[in-house]
C-alpha cells in the first residue's frame, strides 16, 4: 500500500502576500482520499512563494496560482506524476531539464 502523501501549503507572510490562502483553499476544495492538506510556516523559498511541498515524495512547487492546484491534484496527487513545469527549479533542476 502506498503510503498516504501530505500537501503542506506555506501559509507565512510572503506566501500569504502572493495569495497562498487561496492556493490552500483550492487544495481544500479538490479533496483527495488519502491525502491530508495543511497550511504550515515558512519554508524557507519566500522569494518563489506560493511554496507547496508533497509528503513523503517530498516534490517542492514555487509560485502556485489557485488555477495550478486541479493540474497538480489530477496528475500528481491522483497520477502519482509531479506537473513538472510547476516545480521549484533550483530544488528540482534535474526533473525540469528532462521535460
Ligand atoms: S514565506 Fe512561504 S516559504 Fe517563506
Amino acid at each position: 500500500m502506498e503510503s498516504a502523501q501530505e500537501v503542506l501549503v506555506c501559509q507565512y507572510t510572503n506566501c500569504l502576500n502572493n495569495g497562498s490562502a487561496e492556493v490552500l483553499a483550492a487544495f481544500v476544495a479538490n479533496p483527495v482520499a488519502g491525502v491530508t492538506v495543511s497550511g504550515c510556516g515558512c519554508q524557507g523559498q519566500c522569494n518563489l512563494g506560493p511554496t507547496v511541498r508533497i509528503l513523503p515524495s517530498n516534490d517542492w512547487y514555487c509560485r502556485l496560482k489557485p488555477d495550478d492546484v486541479a493540474a497538480i491534484v489530477e496528475q500528481h496527487l491522483k497520477g502519482g506524476k509531479p506537473v513538472t513545469a510547476l516545480l521549484h527549479p533550483r530544488l528540482h533542476p534535474q526533473e525540469l531539464h528532462q521535460s
